[in-house]
């Protein structure tokens, strides 16, 4: 009963809001239309939002991270005070590190398991490979690789930046001229972004790793697979990267607070003469404890369990499959934006992401709008643009654990948001093409019965 009267009370602020803003009678408001709600201006709705209310049921979220979580996996976190120095721990943590290469296509890679996030994935890789002064050379394509040159710069490397249009991905032909005029190897370190999660742009890798060998390039490469890697292909082994690192809050499809690295032999030969300072995330650390099975600080027990859990998931769907299901939504995403007549933020097919889908609105319109419209309206979070793109897109996620009917519910929420932004979309058009594509492609799952 107090809910519900909570409920009421948040729509009729809602609706003396909305009189207000229209200059109509505060008697009037139970009259107020549905239309007249969609004239809130996005700069009071937040100060007179009121959350206490949960909407029936469940809160749809669809940003390229954090992600949905499996129920098993919520359920396996549920877990009482527990001490890591107590005997089972040592195995499990153990099992962990390696059973977690599974993600990053690596057979014997040394993994590392950190309680941080994926900035701090990025620290730890940089911080354990290179020495003050050491040139890398990097990709800026969106707020990501942004913001890891920042922290390049920051820990005093000496930075060579190329600058990509927001929407492209690593220029292999480029790449390879840098490469082939670094006749002193002055390069110490090729450092790429993966999957863009502002632009929706896969670079391949391979190909990078094709390039560097082409020129005979010692450098070490270094990859953020944080929205990538977990849900999109990753071959640690066949493309020889030298670090790659992903966070816990995108397709491994558990809550923020973890960073998994995964580190060649070379990279930790290169670890031994590194210099630059490190404490928390020193890898000696890290190694002197993880032959016993331990960490050097109190690792975050709950969130392992999820790992566990997840990786459980994702081997039971089999590898191959999860990377094929990835793909598959993404499709069905890609068709909708084509048939509401919108284009991607990234042109070149070859760099479409499977984890996200980037979708640019007509000039005129505030993607943030239809961002803000689809929270308030339908229980649903969706991406906004970051940065150069604010307002000019949104973002649909649909990495970690989703199925068809999930991404479903995020195409007819952004769809409806559209519509009530104003936008000139035929209802029906982008969710008609997703389901169209999905149920011609569709499957029996595994271990259910045809009809
Ligand atoms: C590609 C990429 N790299 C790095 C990060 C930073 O990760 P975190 O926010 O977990 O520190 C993000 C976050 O969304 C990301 O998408």
């Amino acid at each position: 009963m107090a809910l519900r009267r909570g409920a009421q009370q948040g729509v009729s602020k809602a609706l003396l809001l909305s009189s207000a803003l229209q200059g109509t009678e505060v008697s009037a408001a139970n009259q107020v239309s549905r239309a007249s709600l969609r004239c809130i201006s996005s700069s009071v709705a937040p100060s007179a939002a009121d959350y206490s209310y949960e909407p029936p049921g469940t809160s749809h979220c669809f940003v390229p991270g954090p992600v949905n979580i499996h129920e098993k996996t919520r359920r396996a976190m549920m877990v009482p005070g527990q001490n890591h120095r107590d005997p089972w721990f040592s195995p499990f943590f153990s099992k962990l590190l390696e059973d977690v290469r599974l993600i990053f296509g690596t057979s014997n890679a040394q993994t590392f398991i950190y309680p941080a996030t994926g900035t701090g994935g990025w620290e730890s890789g940089l911080q354990n490979t290179l020495s003050p002064g050491d040139k890398v050379l990097t990709w800026r394509y969106g707020q990501f690789s942004h913001l890891w040159v920042d922290m390049m710069e920051r820990l005093g490397l000496e930075v060579q930046v190329i600058d990509a249009d927001w929407g492209a991905g690593v220029d292999e032909v480029k790449l390879a001229e840098i490469l082939k005029a670094d006749t002193e190897k002055k390069i110490k370190a090729v450092a790429v972004v993966h999957n863009e999660t502002t632009t929706g742009v896969t670079s391949d890798v391979g190909k990078i790793r094709e390039t560097m060998d082409g020129e005979s390039h010692p450098a070490l490469l270094l990859v953020d697979g944080v929205s990538s890697i977990g849900g999109l292909n990753f071959e640690f082994d066949k493309w020889k990267v030298d670090v790659a690192i992903t966070g816990s809050q995108k397709a491994l499809s558990l809550p923020t607070g973890l960073c998994v690295l995964a580190v060649s032999d070379k990279a930790l030969e290169a670890h031994k003469t590194a210099k630059m300072p490190r404490v928390y995330f020193a890898w000696q650390d890290m190694l002197n404890n993880y032959p016993g099975g331990q960490v050097p600080y109190t690792p975050i027990i709950p969130l392992l369990h999820g790992l566990r859990a997840s990786l459980d998931l994702l081997s039971s769907e089999g590898f191959d499959n999860v990377v094929k299901r990835h793909h598959r939504l993404a499709e069905g995403t890609r068709k909708a934006a084509e048939a509401w007549g919108l284009k991607l933020l990234c042109k070149d097919p070859r760099w479409r992401s499977d984890s996200l889908t980037v979708i640019e609105v007509p000039e005129g319109v505030d993607s943030s709008l239809i961002v803000k419209n689809a929270f308030a309206r339908y229980n649903l979070s969706l991406g906004v643009g970051l940065s150069k793109v604010a307002g000019k897109v949104f973002r649909i996620g649909h990495l970690g654990n989703n199925d068809e009917i999930m991404i479903a519910s995020a195409i007819c929420g952004a769809e409806m948001s559209m519509l009530d932004a104003g936008m000139k979309i035929q209802p029906g058009s982008g969710i008609g093409a997703a389901l169209k594509y999905w149920q011609e492609t569709s499957s029996i799952i595994p271990t259910r019965a045809a009809p």
